[in-house]
């Protein structure tokens, strides 16, 4: 992992234990003062002499989002929202020096609290905490971070964005907050792998501009240089979200490591509120760039010769599926029954709240497209989802996978409950890869949903019990039950009942569930037939279920407070392979 700090124990231990005002005292670095001044502001300066590479702000997650203005020479850089400490040290962020090094940085500080009620000033836990520092900690230091699956080093993840592979390599961009582990001030990150299991951080690639936050959106590689941008650019669409959600480009012409904003932003508007997440892929049915956008409740079509002008050429959605809840994060794409050699347009439309188990889940619509209209191939009232879980969200896929794959991977969350999970030093993490395909059942074209076959290649050695990280393969006749449980007597209860052809998944006793109401649930997914062979992967925090054959996937969140080490399994055979050694 490219990691550009070094660790510092008494981060790590402040960290873990969430910092008492005592504790915090203990941080090591230069502290910097702040002036008071009217009005519940405060203001820092650091001088242009400094050569620290830190500033280290203490958050308290309970606290209200002060507003920072970063202000260098005279001129407003950007705005920071920071849940500024007020009675507790949770952790700390840090906010990198080096893009203001050689100039007096002014931050002015609006803390966003009633005085009235606080019984003086200045009691404020922030002022004598924040530190000047070349040293911040980024090594996992949490129980519940995943041990193969894609997390953050710090701070809050939501939606996969901008995902492409090129020369061997994954990309994976996604929706940021450098300064705090709950969601806000989005950024683009960006991670890269090989083998879609081992991540590399690359830091950020895209920051807020004066058109807003940088929320979801995708990534092509432009090998004709249609754009204009070079051949081989890569390139980046987004929403710019401002006082309004606009659409805004940027390039890239290293590889996806660093963009430039598009001076002509931005590319696309609308009189809309919720106008969002664009997806764009060349189709050569046409000849042309098509791309795809959530508005409100339907989504737009668009064509363009050149990345920068857009068309409109067609809506989709109105009556049909589920319209419980904005939809958001769209893709659009073909994929192949290889048996039947059939082929068909898949549209996905995530959609939030209105999930089959509340808040956040991903629809999908069958059909045909010829590059200007979309069209539905089941009737209006049929609803399907790609994942019958709570915690599988903003799927989007990989431009340009090799041979032919459909990859894809989810923000392993639930808008319901997301910035309130039992972890700190980040928060959310990636589903495993998964490839689609397509099956049918009667009359009815329906995705398949396999782990990638990477995960194949992660099987390490066979266990007697399950570890922190396995894959459990139950071979299966007829109706089964499995229960993965830990000494604590914790458990997660999985059931087969091939009668009802239900595989159902109660999580109600799986550890920690009282952070929210909406958490503690049972999950049922359709089998559409029999089962024969389910695969379970197990990681600290989560549990994937997936039919071998791809008829169903189901992803929960569990928090257990020590590794479920307990299997049993009635009516089926289990063998269970370690994952990652
Ligand atoms: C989905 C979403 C997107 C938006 C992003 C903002 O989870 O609401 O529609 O672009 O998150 O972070």
């Amino acid at each position: 992992m490219k990691r550009i700090l070094t660790v510092m124990s008494l981060m790590a231990a402040l960290a873990v234990a969430g910092a008492s005002a005592s504790m915090a005292q203990d941080v090591q670095g230069k502290p910097l003062h702040a002036d008071q001044l009217a009005n519940d502001n405060w203001l820092l300066r650091v001088a242009p002499t400094e050569t620290s590479k830190y500033l280290l702000l203490p958050v308290e997650e309970k606290a209200p989002e002060a507003r920072l203005k970063l202000i260098v020479d005279g001129q407003l850089r950007r705005n920071i929202d920071v849940r500024m400490a007020l009675h507790k040290i949770d952790y700390f962020v840090p906010l990198m020096l080096d893009e203001f090094r050689g100039h007096d940085l002014v931050m002015q500080v609006h803390m966003n609290i009633d005085r009235s009620n606080r019984g003086g000033t200045a009691s404020e836990i922030c002022w004598q905490n924040i530190r000047l520092s070349d040293e911040f900690n980024m090594t996992n230091r949490e129980r519940f971070r995943p041990l193969y699956h894609h997390t953050p080093v710090y701070g809050w993840m939501n939606d996969p964005n901008g995902m492409f592979y090129k020369d061997g390599v994954w990309h994976l961009f996604y929706q940021y907050n450098p300064y705090g582990a709950m969601w806000g001030n989005m950024n683009w990150r960006h991670s890269t792998s090989r083998d879609l299991l081992h991540w590399q951080d690359e830091g950020v690639a895209i920051s807020p501009d004066a058109h807003g936050a940088i929320f979801s959106g995708s990534c092509v590689v432009d090998e004709k240089n249609t754009a204009g941008f070079g051949a081989g650019a890569v390139i980046a669409l987004y929403t710019s979200a401002g006082d309004v959600q606009s659409q805004s480009l940027a390039y890239s012409t290293d590889g996806g490591r660093t963009f430039t904003p598009y001076a002509g932003n931005p590319i696309l508007t609308a009189d809309v509120p919720d106008f969002r997440d664009p997806n764009m892929f060349w189709n050569e049915d046409i000849n042309a760039w098509n791309l795809i956008l959530a508005v409100g409740q339907e989504m737009r079509i668009y064509s363009s010769p050149n990345l920068r002008e857009w068309k409109e050429e067609s809506r989709f959605g109105l009556g049909y599926g589920s319209h419980d809840g904005v939809w958001e994060c769209p893709d659009l794409f073909k994929v192949k029954n290889e048996r039947m050699k059939s082929e068909k347009w898949v549209l996905v439309c995530n959609i939030n709240p209105g999930g089959p188990f509340g808040g956040s889940a991903t629809q999908y619509f069958v059909g045909d497209f010829d590059g200007h209209k979309f069209t539905c191939n089941s009737d209006p009232q049929v609803t399907k989802w790609m994942d019958w879980g709570k915690d599988h969200y903003a799927t989007v896929s990989f431009w340009g996978a090799p041979q032919g794959r459909r990859t894809v991977l989810a923000w392993m969350s639930n808008w319901q409950y997301a910035n309130d999970v039992p972890t700190r030093q980040f928060r959310s993490a990636n589903s495993i890869a998964r490839d689609l395909g397509l099956f049918n059942d009667g009359s009815e074209w329906y995705v398949s949903v396999k782990p990638a076959p990477e995960m194949l290649a992660a099987r390490g050695k066979r266990l007697k019990n399950p570890a922190e990280a396995c894959e459990i393969v139950v071979e299966l006749k007829a109706s089964a039950t499995i229960t993965l449980a830990n000494a604590k007597g914790e458990k997660v209860l999985m059931t087969y009942d091939d009668d009802a052809r239900i595989f159902s998944m109660d999580r109600t006793g799986s550890g920690e569930v009282g952070f929210s109401e909406a958490f503690p649930c049972t999950t049922k997914a359709p089998t559409h037939g029999r089962l024969r062979q389910l695969r379970i992967f197990v990681d600290r925090s989560s549990i994937e279920a997936f039919d071998a054959e791809g008829r169903f996937a189901m992803t929960n969140l569990v928090f257990p407070s020590e590794p479920y080490n307990s299997l049993k399994v009635k009516g089926g055979k289990a063998t269970i392979y370690d994952l990652i050694d």
